[in-house]
């Protein structure tokens, strides 16, 4: 697709670019600017790309997607961590509009085939919030050590971008307007490891998932009782 075919999906609200630091920087100063909820920016290469915790983010130009999505949630402010989730969600269910069988590993990544296909980072503006998107849609080549995989991979068929896009961009929208209660069934019915047993990494705590608490967290039963899990470097099913 040419640039200008990029930027005439959406009615106007995508912002397209060939190279930027992080779409997220981008979709940040567009905030400060007024930007209304749902722009988007999309870039091919992002030179500074990053995820959780200050990790790296790499996608392959031309085969993955890099973006970011301001959102209005319509939930209160406190509730704003179930975001993250909740755009979880928007992508699962729009990769099952195309006939996949996605999880989400809590709390910010999406699954197929137990690999990580998409990574969320979301960071709250002032009343907004940028939900930052990395997918991996084609190809399947993946830095040393990153143990991932693409659409295309777990499919056996390639996916046109733009079409995904636009599919998650729906989904978010639709997704941003419903209530907390509606959101945290949908998540816990694709959540990754529900009912088993996992490991939480770094502390190396292990328990059962059994639910999740009403600010999103993982509720976990271990030996030493219930865990309420706010934050995880990692979390893996226990070996
Ligand atoms: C993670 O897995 O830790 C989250 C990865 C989020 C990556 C996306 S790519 C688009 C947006 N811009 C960034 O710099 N990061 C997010």
């Amino acid at each position: 697709m040419s640039p200008e075919e990029w930027r005439q999906l959406l009615a106007g609200r995508l912002v397209w670019k060939e190279t930027t630091e992080s779409t997220n920087d981008d979709a940040r100063a567009l905030v400060e600017d007024g930007a209304e909820a749902g722009t988007v920016v999309v870039a091919e290469r992002q030179t500074a790309g990053r995820g959780r915790k200050g990790a790296e983010w790499f996608c392959a130009p031309g085969d993955g997607l890099a973006f970011s999505v301001i959102l209005a949630p319509e939930w209160e402010r406190h509730h704003w961590a179930w975001t993250a989730l909740g755009a979880g969600l928007a992508v699962c269910e729009a990769l099952e509009g195309v006939g996949m069988t996605p999880s989400i590993k809590w709390p910010n990544d999406v699954y197929l085939d137990e690999r990580k296909v998409c990574g969320i980072l979301v960071e709250a503006i002032g009343e907004r919030v940028v939900a930052g998107i990395g997918l991996n849609v084609n190809g399947g080549e993946f830095p040393e050590g990153v143990e991932a995989i693409s659409m295309e991979q777990a499919g056996g068929r390639s996916y046109q971008r733009e079409s995904v896009l636009e599919l998650i961009w729906r989904r978010l929208m639709e997704v941003s307007e419903r209530s907390v209660e509606e959101i945290s069934g949908a998540v816990w019915e694709r959540l990754a490891w529900r009912d088993r047993e996992v490991e939480i990494l770094p502390a190396g705590d292990r328990g059962r998932i059994v639910g999740l608490g009403p600010h999103g967290e993982l509720l976990v039963d271990g030996d030493v009782g219930r865990l309420v899990v706010t934050d995880a470097g990692s979390l893996r099913a226990a070996p």
